[in-house]
């Protein structure tokens, strides 16, 4: 059987990388596996090409236009290296942050053509789309709050996009939400205020919901089947 692919989508400090690991608890209780990658990364191609975009790497301004390939290139690598391998064996895959986050960023934030954009990732993934890509909504103040308490403990460090404005992070949030409103087969958006504990159920909800994942190992949960009854 063919394993499961979701993507957790948002703005910085929405809390993709807590809930992705929330999320995995939840569907490894399920009785599947979970195969976590990053965006862009999860290769050795990838997590260099994330190095270099992130810390300024190269020591010469990175064109948006080379920039956005760089991101196809991380992501045409990881389709094909892990992504593929993890479903054809049947185990699930999530992934922090996909193609949607590229057409928000690179397409709605810097403004590059949208449809150019998808025709992108098109190259890139082929047919090895998100069958649920979530995007955890936030407030974009209240996000960078979420990051500053996160980093308090060490020096705050913002990498290179949170440094950008405040607009163009909301141009990118307003930019999720039109391929939230273009891609509703594929997409969900979850309200990602108030606590984690909340947070967290709205998203096994929605998982529950399009993949029909709500039954633990022992057959339990909310409008749950027992295994006598799905087989018969
Ligand atoms: N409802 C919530 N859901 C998730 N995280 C929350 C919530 N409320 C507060 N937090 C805190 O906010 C921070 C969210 O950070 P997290 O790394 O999950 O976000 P992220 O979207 O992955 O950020 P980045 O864009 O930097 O990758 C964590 O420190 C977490 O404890
Ligand atoms: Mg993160």
């Amino acid at each position: 059987m063919k394993g499961r692919f979701i993507s957790i989508e948002g703005t910085e400090g929405a809390g993709k990388s807590t809930h992705i690991r929330r999320l995995a608890r939840w569907i490894e209780s399920r009785g599947h596996r979970v195969v976590l990658v990053r965006e862009p990364g999860g290769t050795k191609l990838g997590e260099w090409i994330r190095g270099t975009l992130q810390h300024d790497a190269v020591a010469e301004p990175i064109t948006p236009e080379a920039e956005l390939f760089l991101f196809e290139a991380a992501r045409a690598q990881l389709v094909r290296q892990v992504i593929r391998p993890v479903l054809e064996r049947g185990d699930w895959v999530i992934s922090d942050r996909f193609m949607d986050s590229t057409t928000a960023y690179q397409g709605y934030g810097r403004g590059f053509d949208i449809d150019q954009v998808l025709a992108l990732h098109r190259v890139a993934v082929g047919d090895t789309v998100p069958d649920l890509t979530i995007l955890l909504d936030l407030d974009v103040a209240e996000g960078f709050r979420r990051l500053q308490k996160r980093n308090a403990a060490g020096k705050l460090r913002l990498d290179r996009f949170e440094r950008e404005a405040r607009r163009f992070h909301e141009t990118v949030r307003r930019g999720f939400k039109a391929l939230a409103r273009r891609f509703p087969e594929r997409m969900v958006v979850v309200k990602a205020a108030g606590t984690e504990a909340e947070v967290g159920g709205r998203v096994e909800a929605v998982v529950a919901r399009r993949l029909g994942l709500d039954c633990d190992k022992q057959g339990k949960g909310t409008g749950c089947r027992s295994r006598k009854q799905s087989k018969a």
